[in-house]
């Protein structure tokens, strides 16, 4: 699913509309239809109470206004708030000589008395918002912020930009659901207004598909749409060999979970075979708890400090749990020299998955950086992204400096969080839809190791795609666990038992 700027979410409302032959008024109405429907499957009557629609000048004040028709229709107890302007929108009127007697109707720059917990609906600007709120529109989000109430927003919580960053202590509702139409805003997807958006939803209004599909945009979200039968089916006379073999060289003394949890997710994803390279302390650890795989010991006892011969792997993952000693930095240096020189069957480099430790060694040693591989896969936490680059100013800065990163440096930067984002070479950015805040727990980003490793292994699966679906399987693996952990009793481990299913589910 694409991701649109605001100024290319009106283009779309006018495409539609003239596409479709319709009026501006009956494409709002769709809109009021579609976020009632919504409201409809959360609320009875009963349930919402009192419910007070906060209207603005503009179409998104209009939405509002024929939310509350449609609501008051359909037995709710809606009053409407508006908010004085010099001039209205003309579907805003439409909808305003619309309104039922039934609804109360006041024109006021405060806002009205509530009752703790009174359902507020916020349609006080949405994608039309071209400047920070000022005066009396700041002044009534403030006082809405400040009351206990529970805030729908349609659309976008009033204040916030869909697609830039805001200027710091301006004034933003903030909303308990974020109810949006068509597609997803990038404001949604950034940790920064979590506060403001709340639980977003999108609603679908019909909205240009054609429009869509040709509009110039960076930003994706991946949903299961996306990765739909991304996994090739297992051919019925294929062997081992056929889903590739891939090396792993991961753990050291203390961290030998690391690569015995990156291991199981590999195996747990498909890989024809693994074989994994450790250190010597590990040995016993590693035979006992992934007997499926193969093992080879280090002359070290507590890190790694050689590389195997490369030749039998179709893809190497290195460093959950590696430690950073000056032999493994020499390990990861010959590790990218000899992955970059193209392989004779494929003609391509030996696909790389660096992680952990081996991103902490490359921040640290930048000149390596000219090194990676084309399509090497690196998976950083922002912290251990900011190694590699430099601290963001914000989440939007963060975003381009992961841009210009994989762009510059022609791999696949995967930036793990909540919508762990996806940047490709060409300078796309993919948001994953998958994955809890259960999640946060040590060895989940070794799992995610795994899963990559094993796809990038797969002869079949192009890069991106390999590594978007593993993101997104990951994540889906975690809300499977979390189903019967709740997010608190989640374990890294529990993840790698549902990738399977994760897996099939694609
Ligand atoms: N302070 C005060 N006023 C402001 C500020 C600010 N900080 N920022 C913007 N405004 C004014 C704008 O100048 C504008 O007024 P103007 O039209 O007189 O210039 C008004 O607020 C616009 O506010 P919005 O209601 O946010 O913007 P818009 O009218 O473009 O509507 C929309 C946004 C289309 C409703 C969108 O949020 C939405 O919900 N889309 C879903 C589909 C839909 O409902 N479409 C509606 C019908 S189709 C159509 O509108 C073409």
């Amino acid at each position: 699913m694409k991701i649109l700027t605001a100024a290319q979410t009106r283009q779309l409302d006018q495409a539609t509309i003239q596409e479709q032959g319709i009026t501006s008024v009956a494409l709002m109405e769709r809109a009021a239809t579609a976020f009632v429907a919504w409201f409809q499957s959360r609320f009875t009557p009963v349930e919402a109470g009192e419910i007070l629609i906060l209207c603005g000048p503009g179409n998104n004040g209009g939405d509002g206004l024929a939310a509350a028709r449609l609501l008051c229709q359909a037995g709710y107890a809606v009053h409407v708030a508006l908010l004085p302007a010099e001039k209205h929108s003309a579907d805003w009127q439409y909808n305003r000589h619309s309104l039922p007697k039934a609804v109360a109707v006041v024109e006021t720059e405060q806002l009205p008395a509530l009752a703790p917990g009174t359902l507020v609906v916020d349609a006080l600007f949405g994608t039309g918002l071209s400047r920070p709120l000022a005066g009396a529109a700041a002044a009534l989000v403030a006082q809405l912020n400040q009351a206990q109430a529970r805030v729908i927003a349609i659309d976008l919580p009033s204040g916030l930009f869909a697609d830039a960053p805001q200027p710091t202590n301006s004034a933003v509702v903030r909303a308990w659901h974020t109810v949006s139409f068509g597609l997803p805003k990038l404001a949604f997807l950034l940790p920064q207004h979590a506060e403001f958006v709340g639980e977003w939803h999108v609603a679908d209004i019909g909205l240009s598909s054609g429009f869509i599909a040709d509009a110039p945009s960076p930003w994706h979200y991946t949903d299961a749409t996306a990765v739909a039968a991304a996994l090739p089916p297992r051919p019925k006379f294929s062997h081992k060999g056929t889903f590739g073999h891939a090396l792993l060289l991961a753990g050291s003394r203390g961290k030998m979970g690391a690569a015995v949890l990156s291991a199981g997710a590999c195996l747990r994803s498909g890989v024809g075979l693994l074989t994994a390279h450790i250190p010597g302390c590990g040995y016993d650890i590693f035979q006992i708890s992934q007997p499926e795989a193969m093992c080879l010991t280090d002359k070290q006892p507590d890190f790694i400090s050689e590389l195997p011969d490369l030749h039998p792997y179709q893809a190497v993952g290195i460093g959950p749990g590696l430690g950073q000693d000056a032999a493994s930095l020499a390990v990861l240096r010959q590790l990218l020299k000899v992955a970059g020189n193209p392989l004779e069957k494929t003609g391509q480099p030996l696909p790389l998955v660096i992680d952990a430790d081996a991103l902490n060694l490359l921040g640290s040693h930048r000149a390596l950086l000219k090194l990676l591989p084309e399509n090497t896969v690196l998976t950083p936490h922002p912290k251990e992204f900011e190694r590699l680059t430099e601290p963001a100013r914000d989440d939007y800065h963060r975003l381009e400096l992961l841009r210009s990163f994989a762009t510059t440096h022609r791999c696949l930067v995967v930036l793990k969080g909540a919508y762990t984002c996806l940047a490709t070479p060409t300078g796309e950015l993919h948001f994953n839809s998958t994955g809890n805040a259960g999640m946060a727990t040590g060895g989940s980003g070794d799992v995610l190791t795994g899963v990559l490793l094993a796809l990038r292994a797969h002869a079949q699966l192009p890069p991106f795609e390999a590594v978007r679906l593993g993101v997104y399987a990951h994540g889906r693996a975690g809300d499977l666990t979390a189903l019967q952990t709740g997010q608190a009793g989640l374990v890294a481990g529990d993840i790698v038992r549902h990738i399977g299913p994760a897996l099939a589910e694609v």
